[in-house]
C-alpha cells in the first residue's frame, strides 16, 4: 500500500510529466488572419481632385490591388469561362465596351444597358444608371452575379487550390482569405485606383489655371457654350472636376409619348416613384471621346449625334429635367460651328495617360 504522502508525490510528479507531455504538443498560436503584412497604398491625387471615401473595412493595399487586377481580368470567374470584367470594361476604351450598344453576358444574353466607363468609379455613391447599388463592393457583387454568373463555390475552390492565387490572397488579406468577400474587396481596391491622370487638356490648361482661354481656340469657344445658359450642360456635367453631379436626371433621350411609361424607367424602377421614371445617373464626360456609343441605351454613335440630339431632338415628357428647357425652349439654337466647338471642348477631356497606363492592363496578356 502507498502512504498518503507517496500518493501526493506520485500525483504531483504525474501532473508535472503530464504538463510536460501536453505542452510540446500544444500548437503555436494561429497567425492573426489580417493583412498585417500588406503594404498600404499611397495614392497621389491628381491636382484639385477630391479625396475618395475608402470604406474602413477595405483599406487599399498594394497586394490587394494587384490581386484585384488579376481577378478583374480572370475569365475563370465567369460561367462560360471566356468572359471577365475586362471583356466589357475594356481599359483601352476607358473601361467601356466601344462599338457595342449592348454586350453579351456570360449567359449569352445581351445586357439591358450600354456598358459605362469605369473611370473615377471610386468617387461615386450610387452605381449603375439606376443607382441600385450604394457601394462599389455591392455593385461588384451585382456584376459577378448578373454579368459573369459566377459560381461562387466553384470559384472559391478554384482560387484556394491554385497556389499562385492562394499566395496572393494570403499576402493581401492574411490566412484562410480566399472568400467571396475578399474577391469582391480586392476587385474594389483595383477599381478605386482607376482614376484620371490629371494630364488631359482640360486639367493641364483649365483646372490648373482656371483660365479657359488657354484651351485650344475651338475648345475655348465650346467651353463658353457648355458652361453658360446657352446650352445648360454645366448644370449636370460641370458642378465638379469629375464632370458629373452623380445625380439622376431625365435628359430627354426617351420618347414616352408624353406619358410616364418609358422603355427604361431607370431610377424609377428602384424607387418605385413615378416622377423618377426615365431618370439616369449623369455619366462622367471624362474620356467621353473614347467611349461610344452613348447614353444608357447606346443610341448615339458619335459625339456629333449627341450634340445634335441635345440641340434638336430632346423629347418632352412629364419627368424631363427643367434644365433641358432653355428659357422655356426645348431646342438649342446652335450653329454648326458651335456644335463643332462643343465637341472640341468634350475632346479636351480625353486622358490617354490613364488609358495607356500598364498598371490598369490585364496581367494575362
Ligand atoms: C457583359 C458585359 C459586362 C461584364 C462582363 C461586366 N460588366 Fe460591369 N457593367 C455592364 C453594364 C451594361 C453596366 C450598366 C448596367 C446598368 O446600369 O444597369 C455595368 C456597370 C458596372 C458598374 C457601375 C458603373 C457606374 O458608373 O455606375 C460597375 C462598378 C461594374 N459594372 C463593374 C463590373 C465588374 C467588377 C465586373 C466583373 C465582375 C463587370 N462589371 C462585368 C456590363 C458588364
Ligand atoms: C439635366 C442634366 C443634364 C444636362 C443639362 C445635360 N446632360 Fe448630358 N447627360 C445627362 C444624363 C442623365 C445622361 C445619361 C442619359 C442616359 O444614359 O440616358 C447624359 C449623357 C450625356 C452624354 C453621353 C455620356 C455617355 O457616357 O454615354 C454626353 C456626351 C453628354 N451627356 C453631354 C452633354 C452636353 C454636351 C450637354 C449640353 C448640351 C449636356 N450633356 C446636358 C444629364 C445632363
Amino acid at each position: 500500500m502507498f502512504s498518503k504522502k507517496e500518493i501526493y508525490i506520485f500525483l504531483i510528479t504525474a501532473s508535472i510529466i503530464g504538463v510536460g507531455l501536453v505542452l510540446p504538443s500544444c500548437k503555436p498560436e494561429p497567425k492573426p488572419c489580417e493583412s498585417i503584412g500588406a503594404t498600404p497604398y499611397v495614392w497621389e491625387k491628381p491636382f484639385r481632385f477630391p479625396d475618395m471615401n475608402i470604406p474602413a473595412d477595405n483599406p487599399m493595399t498594394i497586394e490587394g490591388i494587384e490581386l484585384g487586377r488579376f481577378l478583374f481580368y480572370d475569365s475563370t470567374l465567369s460561367k462560360n469561362s471566356v468572359q471577365s470584367c475586362g471583356t466589357c470594361h475594356k481599359p483601352e476604351f476607358g473601361f467601356s465596351d466601344i462599338g457595342n450598344v449592348k454586350s453579351f453576358n456570360a449567359n449569352g444574353i445581351l445586357t439591358k444597358r450600354n456598358t459605362p466607363a469605369l473611370l473615377n468609379a471610386g468617387y461615386q455613391n450610387k452605381y449603375f444608371f439606376d443607382g441600385r447599388s450604394a457601394t462599389l463592393e455591392e455593385s461588384i457583387i451585382d456584376a459577378t452575379d448578373h454579368e459573369l454568373f459566377t459560381d461562387w463555390t466553384n470559384n472559391v475552390n478554384y482560387l484556394k487550390n491554385d497556389t499562385f492565387y492562394a499566395n496572393m490572397f494570403e499576402k493581401a488579406f492574411g490566412c484562410d482569405a480566399v472568400t467571396k468577400e475578399n474577391i469582391v474587396k480586392a476587385m474594389a481596391q483595383f477599381i478605386r485606383t482607376i482614376v484620371s491622370s490629371g494630364n488631359s487638356e482640360i486639367d493641364t490648361k483649365f483646372f490648373r489655371t482656371n483660365n479657359y482661354t488657354l484651351l485650344n481656340p475651338a475648345a475655348a469657344r465650346g467651353f463658353q457654350i457648355f458652361t453658360s445658359e446657352r446650352s445648360d450642360c454645366f448644370h449636370c456635367h460641370f458642378t465638379n472636376i469629375l464632370t458629373t453631379d452623380n445625380l439622376f436626371h431625365n435628359n430627354g433621350v426617351q420618347n414616352s409619348g408624353g406619358t410616364f411609361n418609358f422603355s427604361d424607367n431607370g431610377r424609377g424602377t428602384i424607387t418605385a416613384v413615378q416622377t423618377d421614371n426615365a431618370k439616369m445617373k449623369t455619366p462622367t464626360l471624362r474620356n467621353i471621346a473614347l467611349t461610344p456609343p452613348y447614353m444608357h441605351n447606346g443610341q448615339f454613335n458619335t459625339l456629333r449625334e449627341v450634340v445634335d440630339f441635345y440641340a434638336d431632338s430632346v423629347h418632352l415628357s412629364p419627368t424631363l429635367d427643367a434644365n433641358m428647357l432653355h428659357s422655356g425652349n426645348i431646342r438649342l439654337n446652335l450653329t454648326n460651328s458651335e456644335r463643332d466647338d462643343l465637341i472640341a471642348f468634350l475632346e479636351t477631356m480625353t486622358d490617354t495617360f490613364v488609358i495607356n497606363n500598364p498598371k490598369y492592363r490585364s496581367p494575362f496578356k
